[in-house]
């Protein structure tokens, strides 16, 4: 195969997608910004024929956890394993397909290998001990970590500032300073107790994570900018332990019943899982190739609020462990909003993939959140616009095309392709096009510009549309049959090329129109790709249409 510009800089890709809170079911805002973006992106390298994993599961420690699991009375490992399948129907039904999906809480490598962070990471001294000042409950008799603790925001003065940090005007601070504090669970006013905690030193990876971090090329501004605006502006000391007993035990005799802070082992889970898939598949040994190889490419997908964790605190855990490589992309993304507001589960806004799936296709909810991704700024969901963009675009577009150009081959040609080939043919030109289209798609796929990618496909559909109004089928069929057939055979061409575009988006719809063609598959080979825009149909070939692919949507009853 003829390897495509740019191509053979993905050898080999681990792709991993924030690991979500085993407390939620996952909204279409994080589908849209993580969880899509990254499987689009899994299935072009596929399609390429890259060697890929894309790995997550659910993140089970910490405060959030422990917290939900009160509220609803059960203990974290109930709650942890029921998110966790609550968020894998979320991603199956949606075609979101990983290669794995665990826990941190169930994976067997996982303690051992965050531990191993803290040690190393502690043996080379980048992990002070220190006596800290911490609110402890004496009626629920236990320090109150995080949101154990709630109180009035010593910045901006809103209630319902939760631990370190406020929620009304994203500042974070000592979780001392609170103004009023009060003990989340039995709302007694606690009281302060010296507790020991282990803190790791960033301000010693500073220069080394600016250095890094201004040399990464390619990397979306609103990302690299972030991230060298926090290192630049100094960064403290973290305290990466808490007063918790759910969690990874910190692995020193004097830490008794305190956990790792849950965001100091959440991101090993990429690589405990990797563990724990190569043993899966039998090759226990081949996580290495992807996080040990400078020959991999190591990308994470990922909302803006975690900017932080990945591009700064996790890179420096990794410099300072020294086995593993550095991240090589974090095309984290912007909000999506609905109408106008920010999903909330508390305040009912919003829209959840079971809700829209049992009303319509997956293929059609991939479909409107890619076309209206968040990048680079937030944006939009609303149900007007998502039956808008599909009948505008998927109907009345790419349905059209396919329509039109079936039902003329099968009633004037026998359903076969006819023959003479669009070489030469006065369509002949839009071979070119096909093979620009490919070229613009995937540049636009390797940057992570999954918007334009997919509004690239769709624009070869609208330029076939124009072609088989120009060509004037139903005038030559009558006038010229040769020229009509060869027409209708550029056509055919093209038409296989929007579908294979379209594949890492809408993969049930697109696969269905690429098998009418006969290779025997739903998917694309990468030869195939590779091959788009030249005359491969052969002639007389039977096609097989699939029918009304993307019939036109009505905006159900409620919402
Ligand atoms: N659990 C976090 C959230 O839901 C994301 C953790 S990402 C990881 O916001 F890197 F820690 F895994
Ligand atoms: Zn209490």
């Amino acid at each position: 195969m003829s390897e495509l510009p740019g191509a053979d800089s993905e050898k080999r890709t681990v792709v991993t997608a924030a690991l979500p809170y085993a407390n939620y079911k996952p909204h279409l805002g994080h589908v849209a910004g993580v969880y899509l973006p990254a499987d689009i992106y899994v299935r072009y390298l596929r399609l390429l024929g890259k060697d890929v994993i894309f790995v997550c599961g659910s993140d089970d420690h910490g405060v959030p956890i422990t917290i939900s699991a009160q509220k609803e009375g059960a203990t974290p490992p109930e709650i942890t394993a029921k998110y966790r399948r609550v968020q894998r129907r979320v991603f199956d039904g949606l075609g979101i397909e990983f290669d794995h999906y665990s826990g941190t809480s169930i994976c067997p490598e996982h303690v051992a290998l965050s531990q191993e962070f803290f040690t190393k990471i502690h043996e080379r001294g980048d992990i002070d001990a220190r006596d800290t000042e911490q609110f402890f409950c004496t009626t629920c008799d236990r320090f109150l970590p995080d949101r154990y603790v709630e109180g009035t925001c010593p910045k901006c003065s809103a209630a319902g500032a939760r631990g370190d940090q406020c929620d009304t005007c994203g500042n974070s601070f000592e979780q001392t300073e609170l103004i009023d504090p009060h003990c989340a669970t039995c709302s007694s006013i606690p009281e302060v107790r010296e507790t020991r905690h282990w803190f790791f030193r960033l301000d010693r990876y500073q220069e080394q994570l600016e250095t890094w971090l201004d040399g990464r090329e390619g990397w979306r501004e609103n990302v690299k900018n972030f991230a060298l605006g926090i290192v630049r502006g100094g960064l403290p000391a973290r305290s990466i332990t808490r007063d918790l007993a759910w969690g990874v035990p910190v692995p020193l005799e004097e830490a008794e019943g305190k956990s790792l802070y849950v965001w100091f082992d959440a991101p090993v889970g990429y690589i405990s899982f990797t563990k724990e898939w190569s043993k899966a598949i039998g090759d226990p040994d081949r996580w290495k190739r992807y996080w040990q190889s400078p020959e991999s490419r190591i990308v994470h997908f990922l909302g803006k609020d975690n900017i932080i964790f990945h591009a700064v605190i996790w890179p420096a855990m990794l410099m300072a462990h020294g086995d593993y490589q550095l991240p090589t992309d974090i095309p984290a993304n912007e909000y999506l909003n609905f109408a106008g507001e920010k999903f909330s589960k508390s305040k009912g806004v919003g829209v959840w993939a079971d809700d829209i799936l049992a009303r319509y296709p997956a293929d059609r909810v991939r479909y409107y959140l890619a076309a209206n991704a968040p990048e680079g700024r937030d944006t939009n969901f609303s149900w007007e616009d998502f039956i808008a963009r599909n009948n505008d675009d998927l109907s009345d577009v790419v349905g059209n095309l396919g329509h039109r150009v079936f039902t003329f081959v099968d009633r004037y040609f026998k359903g076969k392709v006819p023959a003479g080939g669009a070489e030469g043919s006065t369509m002949e030109a839009l071979l070119p096009q096909i093979a620009s289209h490919r070229d613009r798609w995937r540049k636009a796929l390797g940057r992570y510009r999954f918007r334009e990618a997919l509004g690239v496909a769709v624009d070869l559909a609208r330029v076939g549309n124009r072609a088989f109004d120009a060509a004037e089928p139903w005038k030559s069929r009558k006038e010229d049959v040769e020229k009509c057939g060869r027409d209708l055979a550029a056509l055919l061409e093209l038409v296989r090329a929007v579908s294979g575009l379209l594949t890492p988006f809408l993969p049930d719809t697109a696969g269905k129109i690429w098998a009418t063609f006969g290779s025997g598959s739903a998917t694309p080979t990468p030869a195939e790709i590779a091959g788009l825009g030249r005359d491969t149909l052969a002639d007389g070939q039977p096609l097989t249409p699939p029918g009304i692919v993307f019939p036109r949507l009505e905006l159900a009853e409620e919402k």
